[in-house]
């Protein structure tokens, strides 16, 4: 496949267009640019990353213990999944107290300690802010629900039913029946977009705006670095409660499935985002958001109309590629290249199926997860990885109802099994475990750890932990890749996805190849004033000799562009 084109002339224009770079501004670097640009994210699972007390569920301590292995991968920041006092009915997305630490994980001394080990590392800390309900145990929701005249009745969204056993209308929850619960204390119906136990704050009500932005003031002051704003898509009903339009068929729940046009993504969000925005800049922080969107006109809404409300919005867009296909890949990068704000990326995470399982094919699954990492850390924007994705962990679901333990796997047997799957320990060694706990764990650890844990892949300098250490240390060194334009390349190619990240001082070319046969690509480098590309990371054989890139099956070749 020949290039073309000549991009030489393209890149010459671009790097000589004037710089938006203020080295003056606070908590930007030399060259003007935020520190979340360049940090590379991790997201920690607590219940499953570490566990020091061999109690079968992982904590503060050791995540803690574990800040060495992170800062020897790469990370900049972790997030952490709610780690706050909660009844566990999702898994912590059910909030009884914001500003306190669940015993299980440990105490508010551990959070300090696990803190100051990350910033000696130069490790930021973000928290998993679930804005849109709390617990049905907070205070404040039993309060709400304690009298019709209660100080925090109107903290939740109570309504009147239709009639006798009617709820106020047919918005049904995401995870299964109505969306309404009928409280026959007072009388009426509370809101809950996620289950029972997770009631819909009122965010129409100023007071609940008062209070959790001061939530998010209240951890800044002890040193976290932001947040990852939880279903921000669902902060906000229509006041009138507008029955949903119902579509064609059930979902795994059984229930009618519904256009979610009443019940998520009102207008109101944005003036949410703003002040916690206001909040974060006081700190210099980071808003991540959980932003599902349809397109990316929906995903720039989330930047704000003057980049004043989250910094990284994560591009969903980017996991619904469930193939390995370039021309697929080419599409939602060059949209999302376009977007109105910085691009954020995200291949797996603690509600989807890993991407190891995503793309594997069952039999080159080591080479693709490479494959995936030369991909999402070499594009321009903040990676978000998964605990364990560097390592190569794979989904593992449950087998049998009575073993899930996430609530939609039992309410959805067998359609809907669960986020169990993607959830299961980290694997560090061989041990019994897999290292993670000296008691069995909360959840199942899968016999592949034999095979991918973290010991062994530091020994082996062809795993998939060594691959990705390699591609996030040239990331963090390469001025391309930091803050480079993105020029995509070979366009028209249907096995390899190519692409150069380029800026003054450094033209890098990225070449992936998703097939599984050997390619040859000839970029005509020569064309373009320059002699070759000197490899900077590749796998196995994948090399370049003058115009020519040699891929191996699944291979990946970065390199610098050579006089
Ligand atoms: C999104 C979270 O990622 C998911 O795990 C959780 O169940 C829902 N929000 C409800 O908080």
């Amino acid at each position: 496949m020949r290039l073309k084109c000549s991009w030489i002339f393209l890149i010459a224009i671009l790097c000589f267009l004037p710089s938006s770079a203020n080295p003056q501004t606070p908590g930007k670097d030399a060259e003007g640019h935020e520190w979340w640009k360049h940090a590379v994210f991790y997201e920690i699972y607590p219940r499953s990353f570490a566990d020091s007390n061999n109690d079968g569920v992982g904590d503060l301590k050791g995540i803690a213990s574990k800040m060495d292995y992170l800062k020897d991968l790469g990370v900049d920041a972790i997030w952490i999944s709610p780690c706050f006092p909660s009844p566990q009915v999702d898994f912590g997305y059910d909030v009884s107290d914001y500003e306190n630490i669940d015993p299980m994980y440990g105490t508010l001394a551990d959070f300090d300690a696990m803190t100051s080990e990350a910033k000696k590392r130069g490790i930021r800390v973000i928290l998993d802010f679930v804005v849109n309900h709390s617990s049905d145990q907070h205070k404040w929701f039993i309060d709400s629900k304690s009298s019709r005249t209660a100080e925090h009745r109107d903290w939740y969204i109570w309504r009147d039913g239709k009639g006798p056993g009617q709820p106020p209308n047919n918005w049904t929850s995401t995870f299964g029946g109505s969306a309404w619960k009928f409280d026959p204390i007072t009388g009426q119906y509370y809101y809950h977009y996620f289950y029972a136990e997770q009631p819909d704050l009122n965010w129409r009500n100023p007071k609940v705006a008062d209070a959790m932005f001061e939530v998010t003031r209240w951890w800044y002051k002890r040193g976290v670095g932001g947040f990852r704003l939880d279903a921000v898509d669902t902060l906000f009903e229509d006041p009138k409660l507008h029955d949903n339009p119902i579509l064609a068929g059930k979902n795994a729940f059984g229930d009618p499935i519904e256009e979610n046009k009443y019940d998520t993504k009102l207008p109101e969000v944005h003036d949410v985002l703003r002040g916690l925005r206001k909040v974060t800049n006081e700190y210099n922080g980071v808003l991540i958001g959980e932003t599902w969107t349809a397109d990316i006109a929906e995903l720039n809404q989330y930047y704000g109309k003057s980049n004043d409300e989250l910094q990284l919005p994560m591009d969903f867009l980017f996991t619904t590629v469930n193939r390995l296909s370039p021309a697929e890949f080419r599409k939602q990068i060059a949209a999302v290249n376009s977007a109105s704000g910085w691009p954020t990326f995200v291949i797996s995470n603690h509600d989807i199926v890993r991407s190891y399982d995503r793309y594997g094919d069952g039999q080159h699954n080591d080479q693709i997860a490479k494959l995936m990492a030369g991909l999402y850390l070499t594009l321009r924007g903040t990676p978000i990885m998964y605990y364990g994705e560097e390592i190569g962990m794979k989904t593992t679901p449950p087998t049998r109802k009575e073993d899930v333990k996430d609530p939609i796997g039992r309410s959805g047997w067998p359609k809907e099994k669960g986020r169990d799957g993607e959830r299961t320990p980290m694997q560090w060694d061989e041990n019994a475990n897999a290292g993670f706990s000296q008691t069995a764990p909360w959840l199942p650890v899968p016999p592949t750890y034999k095979m991918h844990n973290v010991a062994d892949e530091l020994k082996d300098p062809d795993s998939v932990l060594s691959f990705y250490k390699k591609v996030l240390k040239l990331r963090h060194t390469s001025r391309a890749l930091l803050d480079g334009d993105y020029l995509p390349v070979n366009e028209n190619d249907q096995n390899v996805l190519s692409y150069v990240r380029f800026d003054k001082s450094q033209s890098v070319v990225v070449a992936l190849n998703m097939s599984g046969a050997e390619q040859k690509v000839d970029f005509g480098f020569s064309k373009n004033g320059f002699a070759s590309a000197k490899s900077l990371v590749a796998t196995g054989k994948s090399s370049a000799k003058g115009d020519v890139v040699t891929l191996e099956p699944y291979g990946v070749f970065i390199g610098e562009l050579t006089k």
